[in-house]
This record gives structure tokens, C-alpha cells and sequence, in this order.
């Protein structure tokens, strides 16, 4: 496969179970080495570095499945995604602003251990973990799954806001209407090639991607 996330912009990557989204976006992360092909970002190769590498040039996870430290406090998941750049303390200060203004309820939460929190909390929280280091790409994978409703947009709503403050996204998602909809590129991807890409309102408009992706 060849993708492409162009900077300031939202990528959606979108395709079935299997098809290989959480593995690619592993292989980026440098937690899966890649058998073959590069991996670059700004410009600079990444191909099976370390994650503290990857993370340290401005590369932001959030993994499938909201995972949180059950054990710890919302505030100390906070600091978990700062670990890298724990001794800056003025980035500590804006990064712990701009997360609990993009997320209030964390802040209301900050004391409470994020095993409690709901999974939509759990999620936010998941997401704000990694904005900690002020990334310049965050890679999200299937933020919406098992979200209520009114949540999924709320997700939706907050990577969109954050795109309006720099960031780039490459948002992996079976909820690939949502996703296109926020979407300024996407790629499908199926076992393991990319199947189409296009700017995301064209794909949308696409009868084999509405019969076949989206289910429409
Ligand atoms: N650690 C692993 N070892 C072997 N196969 C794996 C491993 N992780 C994932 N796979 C397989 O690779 C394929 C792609 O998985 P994955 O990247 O999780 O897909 P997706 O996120 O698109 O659902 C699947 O067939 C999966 O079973
Ligand atoms: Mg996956």
C-alpha cells in the first residue's frame, strides 16, 4: 500500500475487519516492524524506529479499544502520554490547558481513577493522552467503536476542532460515513491493499463505496 497524510489535514482510512488498519498503523508507531517498504514523516525515514523515537518527533497513538490505566487517575493517564517530555514543564502547562479545554469533563474528573470513568469518558481520555506531547500527527484508531451515539459525535466533533488547531489526523474507522464526512482524504483498504482513495466527498458520493463500504 501507498498512503499519503498531508499536514493540518484529516485522513480517513476506512475498510472491513481485517483488512490490516490497526496493523499499519502499529508499523508507523514503531511497534511492528515492517517487512519491507518505508516509512517516512516530515520528509525523515521512520521505518522501524522506536516508538519513543516516533512519539518524540511529533507522532501521536490512540489504540483501538480506549485503553486507559484503570488504576490510575485521569490526571496520571495525562501525565503517562507527557512521559517523554515530562521535564518541559511549560509544555505541561499548555498541554494539560489545551486538553482540559477541549475535553471539560476530564477536568472535572481529573481525581478520579479512569477504570470508573464511562467509555466515552475512557475514550476522551484515551484521545487527550495522546495530545499530551502536542503531536503533529495523532493516529486514531476506531475512536467510535461501541460509543453511544451522541458520543460518536461528539468524537467526531473534537478531532474536527482539533484539525482547526494544526493537527493532523489519520483516523481509522468503521464508521466510515462519520468519518468521510469530517474526512478531507481517505483510502479504503482491503486485505491489506489500498482498494480506492479520493478526496473523502467524492468517495462518499461513490456508488461501490456507498453499497459496499458504507453500506447505504
Ligand atoms: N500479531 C499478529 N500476528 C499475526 N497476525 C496478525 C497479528 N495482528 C493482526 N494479525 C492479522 O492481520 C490481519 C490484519 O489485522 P488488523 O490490522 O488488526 O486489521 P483491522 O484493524 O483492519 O481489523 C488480520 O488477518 C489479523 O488476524
Ligand atoms: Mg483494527
Amino acid at each position: 500500500m501507498s498512503l499519503q497524510v498531508g499536514p493540518r489535514t484529516i485522513t480517513a482510512l476506512v475498510g472491513p475487519n481485517g483488512a490490516g488498519k490497526t496493523t499499519l498503523l502499529k508499523a508507523v508507531m514503531g511497534y511492528v516492524p515492517p517487512t519491507s517498504g518505508r516509512i517516512l514523516f516530515g520528509g525523515q525515514a521512520i521505518t522501524s524506529s522506536p516508538t519513543h523515537r516516533t512519539v518524540g518527533l511529533g507522532l501521536g497513538y490512540v489504540p483501538q479499544g480506549r485503553i486507559v490505566f484503570p488504576h490510575m487517575t485521569v490526571q496520571e493517564n495525562l501525565m503517562m502520554g507527557l512521559y517523554p517530555r515530562r521535564t518541559d514543564r511549560a509544555l505541561r502547562s499548555r498541554a494539560f490547558d489545551l486538553v482540559y479545554s477541549v475535553f471539560p469533563r476530564l477536568h472535572e474528573r481529573r481525581w478520579q481513577h479512569a477504570g470508573t470513568l464511562s467509555g466515552g469518558e475512557q475514550q476522551m481520555l484515551a484521545i487527550g493522552r495522546a495530545l499530551m506531547t502536542e503531536p503533529k500527527l495523532v493516529l486514531v484508531d476506531e475512536p467510535s467503536l461501541g460509543l453511544a451515539p451522541n458520543l460518536v459525535d461528539l468524537v467526531f466533533e473534537t478531532v474536527a476542532k482539533l484539525k482547526e488547531t494544526g493537527t493532523a489526523f489519520l483516523l481509522v474507522e468503521q464508521n466510515a460515513v462519520a468519518a468521510l464526512e469530517i474526512a478531507d482524504y481517505a483510502y479504503v483498504l482491503d486485505l491489506g491493499h489500498i482498494h480506492l482513495e479520493g478526496p473523502a466527498g467524492e468517495l462518499l458520493k461513490k456508488d461501490e463505496v456507498r453499497q459496499v463500504y458504507l453500506g447505504l
